[in-house]
């Protein structure tokens, strides 16, 4: 059977994000710190101007214009206008079923086989099984958590070859929660301009830092403004994971190639879900709203003083955006599935080994703090039992 399949999908494996919440379906109330799914409902103001355009016009059913409805479109320029980058909504955008299907069309477009593509390690598995998909060569550039899994120069320098086709930055990071500072994207701008290639940024997280306003963003580099690939999520600011919208900037020539990708797997994003994130930009929040960005700061300083508690058992860099962290645990050799797997039958608390993110996240597992503040606590208070067996 193995031989009637292409090398392509071979070649490529099920996230461990994916596979860790499948294998917890077989342990009874496992408690959920795997998946980095917000717990809060989609805005009441987002929810509610859907149901009263449902109602009103029938255009909301239909396909859209395949790079997406104009206003969507206009909005995003407007919103990457106002953070330093003219954008023609013709041109240079086009809505996504999520920041996944805009990575994949815009890989695919650029990627061929045998291209280079730098990552950096730990970082986030699904960029690796796209370059993979399109036949290209993931290289990863190690992070150091003793640096705060900050970016080395010199590693990344090392990693640049002729056949570099891109790089892709991901910052906040989903997995450590770092934010990498300006010197660090100065030296990406400067090498991607040197070289000549392409700068992808996930941009999932990007709203989302604890300490400082405003994330150095790679944005603000002009230099590059021809290598500059965005791949834009609402999946997280505004609680719509399910709804399945992203958006893609991308240069002219580089977006009407990934439009023709787009075209052909999925046509258009799904209507609804791009009027979803029209209001989400255009609409205001109500009364009951909660403030995302607010919760998710509670919830990190919860889950921190939590680890600190177990001292014994883990350690970690506290992270400074989106709502991941690393812990390293101690006491044990076992490799980051073994102990997840051990904590999941055990403890029954879900995470995600560290392995799946990179050689470097090897000894480490993924916590993720979108849960409610019950299940995060709920879970720790299982951990902190489960501790004293090992
Ligand atoms: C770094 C990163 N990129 C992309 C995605 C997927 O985003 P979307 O839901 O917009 O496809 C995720 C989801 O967790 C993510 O963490």
């Amino acid at each position: 059977m193995k031989n009637n399949l292409s090398k392509r999908v071979q070649n490529i494996k099920v996230s461990a994000i994916r596979q860790m919440s499948l294998l917890a379906q077989s342990v009874q109330g496992a408690l959920s710190l795997g998946q980095g799914i917000p717990d809060m409902k989609t805005p009441a103001y987002i929810r509610e101007g859907v149901i009263e355009l449902l109602n009103e016009s029938d255009k909301i059913g239909k396909y859209s214009l395949q790079p997406g409805v104009p206003e969507l479109k206009r909005s995003i320029a407007n919103r990457l206008f106002s953070l330093g980058l003219p954008a023609d909504p013709d041109k240079n955008i086009c809505i996504t079923t999520g920041a996944m299907e805009a990575l994949a069309i815009v890989i695919s477009s650029i990627v061929d086989e045998g291209d280079e593509v730098i990552v950096f390690d730990p970082g986030y598995p699904s960029h690796v099984e796209q370059i993979l998909f399109a036949e290209g060569v993931p290289v990863p550039v190690p992070l150091d958590a003793k640096q705060g899994w900050k970016l080395n120069r010199k590693e990344f320098c090392d990693a640049i070859t002729e056949k570099t086709k891109a790089v892709i930055v991901c910052s906040p990071s989903n997995p450590t929660g770092t934010i990498f500072e300006r010197e660090d994207l100065d030296t990406i701008a400067e090498l991607a301009r040197q070289y000549g290639f392409f700068v992808i940024c996930d941009q999932t997280y990007e709203f989302l830092s604890y300490e400082e306003k405003t994330i150095p963003s790679m944005l603000g580099y002009p230099a590059i403004r021809n290598n500059l690939i965005l791949c834009s999520s609402f999946s997280k600011e505004f609680a719509m994971t399910g709804w399945r919208v992203g958006y893609l900037y991308a240069p002219e020539a580089i977006l009407a190639e990934a439009m023709k990708v787009h075209d052909a797997f999925v046509i258009c994003a799904p209507t609804i879900s791009q009027y979803a994130a029209l209001i989400a930009l255009t609409g205001k929040p109500k009364p009951e709203d909660v403030d995302i960005k607010a919760e998710l700061a509670k919830k990190r300083e919860i889950i921190c003083s939590r680890l600190d508690k177990l001292r014994d058992l883990f350690s970690y860099v506290k992270p400074q955006g989106a709502y991941y962290l690393l812990a390293k645990y101690k006491k044990t050799n076992l490799n980051s599935w073994k102990f997840a797997l051990k904590m999941l039958k055990e403890a029954r608390v879900i995470s995600v080994p560290g392995s799946a993110f990179g050689s470097q996240g090897e000894g480490y597992i993924r916590f993720s703090y979108g849960a409610s503040i019950k299940t995060i606590d709920e879970a720790f208070d299982r951990i902190e039992e489960w501790n004293k067996s090992l």
